[in-house]
Protein backbone atom coordinates (compact mmCIF):
# COMPACT_ATOMS: atom_id res chain seq x y z
CA UNK A 1 0.00 0.00 0.00
CA UNK A 2 1.31 3.29 -1.43
CA UNK A 3 1.54 6.05 1.69
CA UNK A 4 -0.36 9.38 1.66
CA UNK A 5 2.19 12.19 2.84
CA UNK A 6 -0.77 14.49 3.17
CA UNK A 7 -2.19 12.46 6.32
CA UNK A 8 -0.22 13.87 9.06
CA UNK A 9 -0.55 14.55 12.73
CA UNK A 10 1.41 16.60 15.63
CA UNK A 11 2.25 14.48 18.33
CA UNK A 12 -0.55 15.74 20.47
CA UNK A 13 -3.04 13.95 18.65
CA UNK A 14 -2.07 10.24 19.66
CA UNK A 15 -2.60 10.90 23.22
CA UNK A 16 -6.46 12.18 22.92
CA UNK A 17 -7.28 9.81 20.38
CA UNK A 18 -6.09 6.93 22.92
CA UNK A 19 -8.59 8.65 25.02
CA UNK A 20 -11.17 8.79 23.18
CA UNK A 21 -10.94 5.06 22.52
CA UNK A 22 -10.32 4.26 26.18
CA UNK A 23 -13.62 6.09 26.64
CA UNK A 24 -15.30 4.27 23.98
CA UNK A 25 -14.41 0.58 25.29
CA UNK A 26 -15.25 1.97 28.61
CA UNK A 27 -18.79 2.36 27.91
CA UNK A 28 -19.99 0.32 24.55
CA UNK A 29 -23.46 0.49 25.78
CA UNK A 30 -25.37 -2.56 24.77
CA UNK A 31 -25.09 -5.22 21.96
CA UNK A 32 -27.15 -7.17 19.91
CA UNK A 33 -27.32 -10.37 21.48
CA UNK A 34 -27.42 -13.48 19.21
CA UNK A 35 -29.10 -15.88 21.58
CA UNK A 36 -31.49 -14.32 22.73
CA UNK A 37 -32.49 -13.36 19.00
CA UNK A 38 -32.37 -17.15 18.19
CA UNK A 39 -34.56 -17.82 21.45
CA UNK A 40 -37.14 -15.57 20.11
CA UNK A 41 -36.62 -16.65 16.38
CA UNK A 42 -40.79 -17.27 16.20
CA UNK A 43 -41.57 -14.13 16.91
CA UNK A 44 -38.72 -12.79 14.16
CA UNK A 45 -41.63 -14.36 11.54
CA UNK A 46 -42.47 -11.66 9.06
CA UNK A 47 -45.08 -13.74 6.97
CA UNK A 48 -48.02 -10.94 7.97
CA UNK A 49 -45.45 -8.08 6.89
CA UNK A 50 -45.40 -9.10 3.00
CA UNK A 51 -49.53 -9.40 3.21
CA UNK A 52 -49.18 -5.54 4.57
CA UNK A 53 -46.49 -3.89 2.72
CA UNK A 54 -47.00 0.01 1.59
CA UNK A 55 -48.24 0.47 -1.76
CA UNK A 56 -45.64 0.08 -4.46
CA UNK A 57 -43.37 -2.46 -2.57
CA UNK A 58 -43.71 -5.99 -3.77
CA UNK A 59 -42.61 -8.81 -1.91
CA UNK A 60 -39.30 -9.23 -3.74
CA UNK A 61 -39.10 -5.83 -3.26
CA UNK A 62 -38.97 -6.51 0.66
CA UNK A 63 -36.90 -9.97 0.50
CA UNK A 64 -34.27 -7.42 -1.00
CA UNK A 65 -34.29 -4.84 1.51
CA UNK A 66 -34.04 -7.57 4.09
CA UNK A 67 -31.16 -9.47 2.00
CA UNK A 68 -28.94 -6.17 1.83
CA UNK A 69 -29.06 -5.55 5.07
CA UNK A 70 -28.13 -9.11 5.79
CA UNK A 71 -25.41 -9.25 2.85
CA UNK A 72 -23.71 -6.27 3.79
CA UNK A 73 -23.94 -6.37 7.50
CA UNK A 74 -22.20 -10.44 7.11
CA UNK A 75 -19.02 -8.95 5.50
CA UNK A 76 -17.25 -7.49 8.98
CA UNK A 77 -14.50 -9.38 8.17
CA UNK A 78 -13.85 -7.54 4.93
CA UNK A 79 -13.94 -4.13 6.17
CA UNK A 80 -12.44 -4.54 9.02
CA UNK A 81 -9.28 -6.09 7.07
CA UNK A 82 -9.19 -2.68 5.24
CA UNK A 83 -9.71 -0.17 8.54
CA UNK A 84 -7.02 -2.83 10.43
CA UNK A 85 -4.41 -2.41 7.22
CA UNK A 86 -5.09 1.51 7.56
CA UNK A 87 -4.16 1.53 11.22
CA UNK A 88 -0.96 -0.25 10.62
CA UNK A 89 0.26 1.17 7.60
CA UNK A 90 -0.34 4.77 9.32
CA UNK A 91 0.64 3.74 12.86
CA UNK A 92 -2.53 4.65 14.22
CA UNK A 93 -2.83 2.01 16.98
CA UNK A 94 -5.95 3.59 18.61
CA UNK A 95 -8.22 2.75 15.52
CA UNK A 96 -6.55 -0.71 15.25
CA UNK A 97 -7.67 -1.26 18.56
CA UNK A 98 -11.31 0.53 18.18
CA UNK A 99 -11.36 -1.93 14.82
CA UNK A 100 -10.42 -4.84 17.09
CA UNK A 101 -11.91 -4.45 20.25
CA UNK A 102 -15.30 -2.90 20.13
CA UNK A 103 -16.27 -2.18 16.09
CA UNK A 104 -15.83 -5.87 14.76
CA UNK A 105 -17.75 -7.88 17.71
CA UNK A 106 -20.28 -5.56 18.08
CA UNK A 107 -20.99 -5.96 13.58
CA UNK A 108 -20.52 -10.02 13.73
CA UNK A 109 -23.75 -9.78 15.44
CA UNK A 110 -26.36 -7.62 12.69
CA UNK A 111 -26.98 -10.07 10.49
CA UNK A 112 -28.81 -12.24 12.80
CA UNK A 113 -32.65 -10.42 13.32
CA UNK A 114 -32.42 -10.41 9.35
CA UNK A 115 -31.76 -14.23 9.00
CA UNK A 116 -34.10 -15.52 10.99
CA UNK A 117 -36.78 -12.78 9.01
CA UNK A 118 -35.44 -14.41 5.73
CA UNK A 119 -35.87 -18.17 7.19
CA UNK A 120 -39.60 -17.15 7.98
CA UNK A 121 -40.52 -16.53 4.42
CA UNK A 122 -39.29 -19.49 2.97
CA UNK A 123 -35.16 -19.54 2.95
CA UNK A 124 -33.78 -22.42 4.95
CA UNK A 125 -31.09 -21.57 7.04
CA UNK A 126 -28.57 -23.35 4.73
CA UNK A 127 -29.43 -21.27 2.23
CA UNK A 128 -28.87 -18.48 3.64
CA UNK A 129 -25.62 -19.29 5.14
CA UNK A 130 -24.26 -20.50 1.74
CA UNK A 131 -25.27 -17.05 0.40
CA UNK A 132 -23.56 -15.22 3.32
CA UNK A 133 -20.41 -17.53 2.33
CA UNK A 134 -20.16 -16.60 -0.99
CA UNK A 135 -20.33 -12.73 -0.26
CA UNK A 136 -17.87 -13.20 2.54
CA UNK A 137 -15.57 -14.39 -0.36
CA UNK A 138 -15.83 -11.74 -2.38
CA UNK A 139 -12.64 -9.64 -2.97
CA UNK A 140 -14.04 -6.24 -0.78
CA UNK A 141 -12.21 -3.19 -3.13
CA UNK A 142 -12.58 -0.21 -0.75
CA UNK A 143 -14.02 2.59 -2.89
CA UNK A 144 -11.69 5.18 -0.86
CA UNK A 145 -8.47 6.06 1.09
CA UNK A 146 -6.91 4.51 3.93
CA UNK A 147 -5.67 7.02 5.82
CA UNK A 148 -6.76 7.24 9.34
CA UNK A 149 -8.81 10.59 8.54
CA UNK A 150 -10.64 9.05 5.76
CA UNK A 151 -11.29 5.32 7.15
CA UNK A 152 -12.99 7.47 9.82
CA UNK A 153 -14.66 9.35 7.76
CA UNK A 154 -15.84 6.47 5.34
CA UNK A 155 -17.28 5.19 8.97
CA UNK A 156 -19.39 8.10 8.72
CA UNK A 157 -20.96 7.92 6.41
CA UNK A 158 -21.88 4.62 5.96
CA UNK A 159 -22.94 3.96 9.52
CA UNK A 160 -25.03 6.83 8.78
CA UNK A 161 -26.53 5.03 6.13
CA UNK A 162 -26.90 1.78 7.49
CA UNK A 163 -28.54 3.27 10.25
CA UNK A 164 -31.10 4.98 8.20
CA UNK A 165 -31.46 1.25 6.11
CA UNK A 166 -32.04 -0.97 9.70
CA UNK A 167 -34.85 2.43 10.60
CA UNK A 168 -36.29 1.95 6.98
CA UNK A 169 -36.87 -1.74 7.89
CA UNK A 170 -38.15 -1.39 11.07
CA UNK A 171 -40.43 1.18 10.39
CA UNK A 172 -41.34 -1.56 7.50
CA UNK A 173 -42.07 -4.18 10.66
CA UNK A 174 -43.75 -2.13 12.97
CA UNK A 175 -47.35 -2.81 13.02
CA UNK A 176 -47.12 -6.36 11.91
CA UNK A 177 -44.41 -7.81 13.79
CA UNK A 178 -43.41 -5.57 16.87
CA UNK A 179 -40.90 -7.73 18.27
CA UNK A 180 -38.54 -7.60 14.76
CA UNK A 181 -39.12 -4.24 14.15
CA UNK A 182 -37.68 -3.83 17.75
CA UNK A 183 -34.64 -6.43 16.78
CA UNK A 184 -33.94 -3.89 13.90
CA UNK A 185 -34.27 -0.61 15.82
CA UNK A 186 -31.44 -2.28 18.21
CA UNK A 187 -29.19 -2.63 15.20
CA UNK A 188 -30.04 1.13 14.43
CA UNK A 189 -29.24 1.85 17.25
CA UNK A 190 -25.65 0.54 17.15
CA UNK A 191 -25.08 1.83 14.09
CA UNK A 192 -26.00 5.59 15.56
CA UNK A 193 -22.98 4.78 18.34
CA UNK A 194 -20.75 3.90 15.50
CA UNK A 195 -21.59 6.96 13.61
CA UNK A 196 -21.12 9.15 16.83
CA UNK A 197 -17.60 7.53 17.46
CA UNK A 198 -16.47 8.07 14.00
CA UNK A 199 -17.33 11.49 14.05
CA UNK A 200 -15.71 11.96 16.86
CA UNK A 201 -12.30 10.20 15.91
CA UNK A 202 -12.62 12.17 12.53
CA UNK A 203 -13.33 15.89 14.23
CA UNK A 204 -10.06 15.37 16.63
CA UNK A 205 -8.14 14.39 13.59
CA UNK A 206 -9.32 17.57 12.15
CA UNK A 207 -8.74 19.72 15.12
CA UNK A 208 -5.36 18.57 15.96
CA UNK A 209 -4.49 19.53 11.68
CA UNK A 210 -7.29 21.02 10.15
CA UNK A 211 -4.97 20.26 6.58
CA UNK A 212 -7.18 17.35 6.23
CA UNK A 213 -9.88 18.67 5.79
CA UNK A 214 -9.40 17.73 1.62
CA UNK A 215 -8.99 14.56 3.06
CA UNK A 216 -12.31 14.01 4.40
CA UNK A 217 -14.00 16.11 1.45
CA UNK A 218 -11.88 12.79 -0.87
CA UNK A 219 -13.80 10.63 0.87
CA UNK A 220 -17.66 11.58 0.61
CA UNK A 221 -16.46 12.45 -3.03
CA UNK A 222 -15.77 8.66 -3.66
CA UNK A 223 -17.47 6.96 -1.09
CA UNK A 224 -19.69 4.28 -1.67
CA UNK A 225 -21.75 1.95 0.63
CA UNK A 226 -20.29 -1.85 0.54
CA UNK A 227 -23.24 -3.38 -0.69
CA UNK A 228 -22.80 -1.44 -3.85
CA UNK A 229 -19.68 -3.37 -4.41
CA UNK A 230 -20.36 -6.88 -3.13
CA UNK A 231 -24.22 -7.42 -3.78
CA UNK A 232 -24.64 -4.90 -6.57
CA UNK A 233 -28.06 -6.70 -7.83
CA UNK A 234 -29.65 -5.65 -4.26
CA UNK A 235 -26.85 -2.25 -3.36
CA UNK A 236 -28.01 -0.81 -6.56
CA UNK A 237 -31.51 -0.86 -5.81
CA UNK A 238 -31.29 1.10 -2.44
CA UNK A 239 -32.11 4.44 -3.89
CA UNK A 240 -34.99 3.23 -4.87
CA UNK A 241 -36.27 1.35 -2.44
CA UNK A 242 -35.44 3.84 -0.16
CA UNK A 243 -37.83 6.05 -2.09
CA UNK A 244 -40.78 3.83 -2.19
CA UNK A 245 -40.34 2.94 1.75
CA UNK A 246 -40.48 6.90 2.09
CA UNK A 247 -37.65 7.65 3.40
CA UNK A 248 -36.90 11.76 4.15
CA UNK A 249 -34.67 12.70 1.70
CA UNK A 250 -34.18 16.14 2.82
CA UNK A 251 -33.38 14.65 6.50
CA UNK A 252 -30.74 12.64 5.73
CA UNK A 253 -28.92 15.58 3.37
CA UNK A 254 -29.70 17.60 6.42
CA UNK A 255 -28.21 15.16 8.91
CA UNK A 256 -25.20 14.53 6.47
CA UNK A 257 -24.43 18.26 6.55
CA UNK A 258 -24.95 18.02 10.08
CA UNK A 259 -22.21 15.55 10.84
CA UNK A 260 -19.65 17.36 9.12
CA UNK A 261 -19.86 20.69 10.62
CA UNK A 262 -19.25 19.30 13.40
CA UNK A 263 -16.37 16.82 12.13
CA UNK A 264 -15.02 20.25 10.91
CA UNK A 265 -15.40 21.86 13.94
CA UNK A 266 -15.33 26.11 13.00
CA UNK A 267 -17.86 27.44 10.40
CA UNK A 268 -14.92 28.90 8.02
CA UNK A 269 -13.80 25.10 8.39
CA UNK A 270 -17.20 24.05 7.68
CA UNK A 271 -16.99 26.09 4.65
CA UNK A 272 -13.97 24.84 3.30
CA UNK A 273 -14.69 21.53 3.49
CA UNK A 274 -17.97 22.09 1.54
CA UNK A 275 -16.92 24.06 -1.07
CA UNK A 276 -13.74 21.46 -1.54
CA UNK A 277 -16.24 18.67 -1.37
CA UNK A 278 -18.15 20.38 -4.34
CA UNK A 279 -15.24 21.68 -6.40
CA UNK A 280 -14.28 18.10 -6.25
CA UNK A 281 -17.79 16.71 -7.55
CA UNK A 282 -17.12 19.38 -10.67
CA UNK A 283 -19.78 21.68 -9.35
CA UNK A 284 -19.49 25.14 -11.42
CA UNK A 285 -21.45 28.10 -10.39
CA UNK A 286 -21.93 29.86 -13.70
CA UNK A 287 -19.20 29.09 -16.55
CA UNK A 288 -16.83 29.76 -13.35
CA UNK A 289 -15.99 26.31 -11.62
CA UNK A 290 -15.81 26.00 -7.97
CA UNK A 291 -12.27 24.83 -7.83
CA UNK A 292 -11.25 29.12 -8.90
CA UNK A 293 -14.01 30.25 -5.99
CA UNK A 294 -12.05 28.21 -3.77
CA UNK A 295 -9.18 29.99 -4.94
CA UNK A 296 -11.26 33.62 -4.20
CA UNK A 297 -12.21 32.27 -1.10
CA UNK A 298 -8.82 31.16 0.58
CA UNK A 299 -7.67 34.77 -0.14
CA UNK A 300 -10.62 36.27 1.18
CA UNK A 301 -9.70 34.09 4.31
CA UNK A 302 -11.79 32.76 7.30
CA UNK A 303 -15.04 35.08 6.95
CA UNK A 304 -15.32 33.36 3.00
CA UNK A 305 -15.34 30.40 4.02
CA UNK A 306 -17.47 31.16 7.03
CA UNK A 307 -20.29 32.33 4.83
CA UNK A 308 -20.62 29.52 2.39
CA UNK A 309 -20.91 27.46 5.38
CA UNK A 310 -23.53 29.63 7.24
CA UNK A 311 -25.36 29.24 4.07
CA UNK A 312 -24.56 25.36 3.43
CA UNK A 313 -26.09 25.08 7.06
CA UNK A 314 -29.53 27.60 6.28
CA UNK A 315 -30.16 25.86 3.01
CA UNK A 316 -30.15 22.35 4.45
CA UNK A 317 -32.13 23.54 7.71
CA UNK A 318 -29.15 22.65 10.24
CA UNK A 319 -29.60 25.33 12.72
CA UNK A 320 -26.70 27.58 13.40
CA UNK A 321 -24.90 27.91 17.00
CA UNK A 322 -26.00 30.96 18.15
CA UNK A 323 -22.91 31.82 19.97
CA UNK A 324 -20.39 32.56 16.57
CA UNK A 325 -19.97 35.81 16.24
CA UNK A 326 -20.42 37.63 12.53
CA UNK A 327 -17.33 40.09 12.07
CA UNK A 328 -16.74 41.21 8.66
CA UNK A 329 -13.05 41.60 7.66
CA UNK A 330 -11.39 44.49 8.37
CA UNK A 331 -10.97 46.04 4.57
CA UNK A 332 -14.20 46.06 3.93
CA UNK A 333 -17.20 48.18 5.68
CA UNK A 334 -20.26 46.01 7.04
CA UNK A 335 -22.75 47.06 4.63
CA UNK A 336 -20.24 45.52 1.52
CA UNK A 337 -19.82 42.10 3.84
CA UNK A 338 -23.75 42.16 3.99
CA UNK A 339 -24.36 42.20 0.27
CA UNK A 340 -21.06 39.49 -0.33
CA UNK A 341 -22.78 37.34 2.80
CA UNK A 342 -25.99 37.61 0.81
CA UNK A 343 -24.90 36.92 -2.66
CA UNK A 344 -22.91 34.14 -1.50
CA UNK A 345 -26.18 32.61 0.16
CA UNK A 346 -27.66 32.89 -3.03
CA UNK A 347 -25.32 31.59 -4.94
CA UNK A 348 -25.34 28.39 -2.87
CA UNK A 349 -29.28 28.67 -2.19
CA UNK A 350 -29.64 28.46 -6.06
CA UNK A 351 -26.65 26.23 -7.21
CA UNK A 352 -25.61 23.77 -4.42
CA UNK A 353 -27.62 20.94 -4.41
CA UNK A 354 -28.67 17.62 -2.21
CA UNK A 355 -25.99 15.74 -5.03
CA UNK A 356 -23.29 18.72 -4.61
CA UNK A 357 -23.31 17.75 -0.98
CA UNK A 358 -24.21 13.88 -0.28
CA UNK A 359 -23.61 12.58 -3.52
CA UNK A 360 -25.88 9.73 -5.09
CA UNK A 361 -26.49 7.74 -1.71
FE1 LIG B 1 -23.73 -3.09 11.21
FE1 LIG C 1 -21.85 -0.22 12.25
Amino acid sequence: MSINSEYFLPESAAAKLDKLVDQIEERPGRLVNPEELRASAASLDVKEVVKQLPEGITEDDFIGILKLAMLTECATDSYSAVFREGATTYNAPWLARFNDTVWTPDEYTHYTPYQYMLQSLGYSEEQLKNEMTDVQGIHYEHCCGKTPVELTTYGIAQEYLTDNWHGMISMLLRDVAPYAAQSATAVKRRETLHTIWYREMTALQVEENPELIPLVAATLKSFQMPGTRLVPHFGNRALEWMAKANVDFPRVASDFVRNFYEVAGSMKRAGYLFVDLAAKRGMKVGPVPLSSINKVLSKIGGPGYGIVGEAVLDKFGVPRPSNVKQTSPINITPRLYESFRSSVKNVIASRIDNTAIIGKV
